[in-house]
């Protein structure tokens, strides 16, 4: 890179002094912003396209600035650029530099536009890319949960309420509970796209332009739908960064929900599963340890997307309109949630595929607690024609005197279950059986070992 001459602000004519360092530091987000350089050389090619389609720059200015533009580009990506505090952010530095290069004309690049408008662009532009590339990493996990959740439909543990063991399921459907979740981050995503596909450019400061600008081609081209329709909401609008912000605290919760899970699981105390040696760490002193430390990160790091979410909405709370410095900050906000959530979906992905159930021990955990009292309750009513409560009553009964006995469900004898109803026949002892307790769950949703087939083809059929 040449030296730069022309080595003052912008404003340097109406901003009389330098600004202190202490100011330039805190002013400045190049550190940050950099990030949006292929966005931003993107959006002022456009921009200078639609100058010249309609004549408020020659056609001679508009390909000067294209070429120093490309330039720029490929001296950013083969990092040969250097970055400028002192420029403030991504549009300055590039700016500057397109001085340095072509002299002169690069002053007509900035006509009919402000950086209000422009950060905007950049940035609704790059949250679009990243919105689509999230989507695409949790078509990735959905797939591999679909894969354990194919490969564990017989498997049968105890569904949980108040982490208690409330009735027999499949592995499978546990799992495929949050194949549903992650599908409504999906959903989340792309409803984003809407408020992002509206072109901000064109908005300029606060008020539009005097210049003939033609939004409708600088939407076209940089692939927004429409352009906005109000341009002092335009520059101070940022519910669309909120949007992705709350998409990604969602998708980051779920994650670390399904963490807990497998953390509780995997304790000496439920041992539900056996997580490879690929995901565990050791402990410094207990030689003994396996410790699930990457559940661990996965289950902490919603805490800091929860934060961003806030941070943003305490930065727009209260904020008249329109541009103030206060949103800078939407981008460092963004990239740390964005990343955040990026790694975490990879490392979920990572450890679903490295876990295996404990079978046995599902199976015997899913023998605790009663869990076909509930089975035993909904027999009485198609067979002896109770009503839900009678049943309900008599099975509580029932329940008491084989805890009173020590006993479990399965292990009463017929005998003794007439005492509660005499006219019980022999097959009431088929409701204490997990797997059929299981079977008996078709409902829609429910699950049964044949709905879980069903609705593993069906969801296969979207992530192929
Ligand atoms: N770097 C600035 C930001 O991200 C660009 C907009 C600057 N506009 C201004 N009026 N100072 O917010």
């Amino acid at each position: 890179m040449t030296k730069n001459k022309n080595n003052q602000a912008i404003w340097n004519k109406r901003i009389g002094k330098k600004s202190s360092i202490l100011f330039q530091k805190i002013g400045s987000s190049i550190n940050v912003d950099k990030r949006l350089f292929k966005e931003d050389i993107f959006g002022s090619l456009v921009h200078v396209e639609m100058l010249s389609k309609q004549k408020i720059i020659s056609l001679k200015t508009k390909n000067k600035i294209i070429k120093g533009l490309k330039k720029i580009e490929k001296e950013i990506i083969k990092k040969k650029f250097i970055f400028n505090e002192k420029y403030e952010d991504i549009h300055m530095n590039i700016e500057k530099r397109l001085f340095e290069l072509i002299g002169e004309d690069a002053g007509f690049i900035h006509t009919a536009r402000s950086r209000n408008d422009q950060v905007i662009t950049d940035f609704k532009l790059w949250i679009k890319s990243s919105n689509k590339k999230l989507n695409n990493k949790l078509n990735k996990l959905i797939k591999t949960i679909l894969k354990v959740s194919d490969n564990n439909i017989q498997i049968i543990m105890p569904g949980f309420t108040h982490l208690k063991n409330a009735q027999a399921v499949s592995l499978a459907h546990y799992l495929l509970a949050y194949v549903e979740m992650f599908q409504r981050d999906k959903k989340r995503l792309l409803n984003n796209l809407e408020s992002l596909n509206e072109n901000p450019l064109g908005a300029v400061a606060l008020s539009g332009t005097s210049f003939n600008i033609d939004r409708f081609f600088t939407t076209k081209k940089l692939g927004f739908i429409n352009p906005t329709n109000n341009s002092i909401d335009t520059v101070a609008d940022r519910d669309f960064v909120l949007d992705f912000l709350y998409s990604i605290s969602v998708c980051s919760l779920h994650i670390s929900r399904i963490a807990e899970e497998l953390i509780i699981w995997n304790s000496d105390g439920f041992d539900l599963i056996v997580l490879s040696d690929k995901v565990l760490t050791g402990s410094s002193i207990m030689p003994q340890k396996k410790n699930p430390d990457p559940l661990e990160y996965l289950r902490g790091k919603a805490g800091g997307t929860f934060g961003n979410l806030f941070a943003m909405l305490t930065i727009l709370k209260g904020l008249p309109l329109s541009y103030f410095k206060d949103l800078q900050d939407d981008k460092e906000i963004v990239f740390k949630s964005f990343d955040t959530l990026d790694n975490c979906i990879s490392i979920l992905n990572e450890v679903m595929r490295n876990f295996k159930p404990n079978k046995s021990k599902m199976l015997k955990l899913a023998n605790e607690g009663f869990v076909t009292a509930t089975d035993l309750a909904d027999y009485l009513v198609i067979n002896h024609g109770k009503s839900f409560r009678k049943a309900y009553q008599m099975t509580a009964s029932i329940v008491n005197f084989a805890e009173k006995n020590k006993i479990k469900l399965n292990q009463l004898s017929l005998n003794e279950l007439k005492k509660f109803e005499p006219n019980l026949k022999s097959n009431v002892l088929n409701v204490f059986n997990l797997k059929n307790s299981v079977n008996s769950k078709k409902s829609f949703g429910g699950t049964s070992f044949n709905n879980i087939k069903k609705m593993i083809i069906k969801y296969k059929k979207n992530y192929k």
